[in-house]
């Protein structure tokens, strides 16, 4: 699908990013819906619909937190983001010298992610790469990961299970987990989950300027790290 997109500047502390995004995510939604109309789509499928395209303000609070507190524990770790969208906390990662892998299930993600890579990281930084990746089919097979991060990704009852599932299955041994939240109704769920999991979890309050509460940030590790 073709979109109408602009270029948002945004500052992480002190790095600054111009995102490639949709112009008008509603307008972008309509196009897409008129669009399988037209082509007599039996595909109306909620996952179309180009949620991936804006920067949601659980990214850009993750992006801060990582900034504030991580600024000096990513270089050489493996990081992996999962329902990445534009993946601002990914080239973040990248910045701060982390070997990324983005991912998300949507199949126009990595057409915005090589025009912000091109765009937003310098010839040092080593390169992301993208992948495609179901959250709800979780890979048998795959590297342990030293950091997992997520974000605005429990929108929906099941998300929680399977997103701790993914975590417990998939760090490695003192791996750690980052999942933020705007507060959505299952974030609740998420949290009464983890306490039943091999995982434990720290909670971080973050503000966002742009929404009328702040965003919560989930810090998991394995209760038994050996
Ligand atoms: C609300 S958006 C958040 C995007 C980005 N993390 C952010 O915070 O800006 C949700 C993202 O999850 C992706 N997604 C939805 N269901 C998914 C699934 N089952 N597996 C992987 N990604 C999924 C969507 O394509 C979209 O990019």
């Amino acid at each position: 699908m073709v979109y109408k997109t602009h270029i948002l500047p945004l500052a992480i502390r002190e790095h600054s990013f111009n995102l490639e995004c949709l112009e008008n995510l509603d307008a972008s939604v309509d196009e897409m819906f008129a669009e399988l109309e037209r082509r007599k789509s039996q595909e109306m499928l909620e996952e179309l619909c180009p949620y991936f395209g804006v920067v949601w303000p659980a990214a850009q609070a993750l992006s801060e937190w990582m900034s504030e507190n991580l600024s000096t524990h990513l270089a050489g770790k493996s990081f992996l983001e999962l329902g990445c969208g534009l993946a601002l906390p990914s080239l973040l990662a990248a910045r701060l010298g982390a070997a990324v892998t983005a991912t998300d299930l949507h199949p126009d993600v990595p057409i915005f992610f090589e025009r912000n890579i091109r765009r937003n990281l310098a010839g040092g930084n080593a390169t992301p790469v993208f992948a495609y990746l179901d959250w709800r089919q979780l890979p048998e097979q795959a590297a342990p990961w030293d950091w997992i991060v997520a974000s605005d990704v429990l929108y929906e009852r099941s998300y929680a299970g399977t997103l701790l599932s993914f975590l417990e299955r998939h760090l490695s041994r003192g791996g750690q987990a980052l999942v933020a939240d705007p507060q959505r109704p299952f974030c609740e769920q998420f949290e009464k989950q983890i306490q039943e999991s091999s995982l434990r979890f720290e909670k971080h309050i973050w503000p966002v300027k742009t929404l009328g509460q702040p965003c919560v940030i989930y810090r998991l590790d394995r209760k038994d790290p050996s």
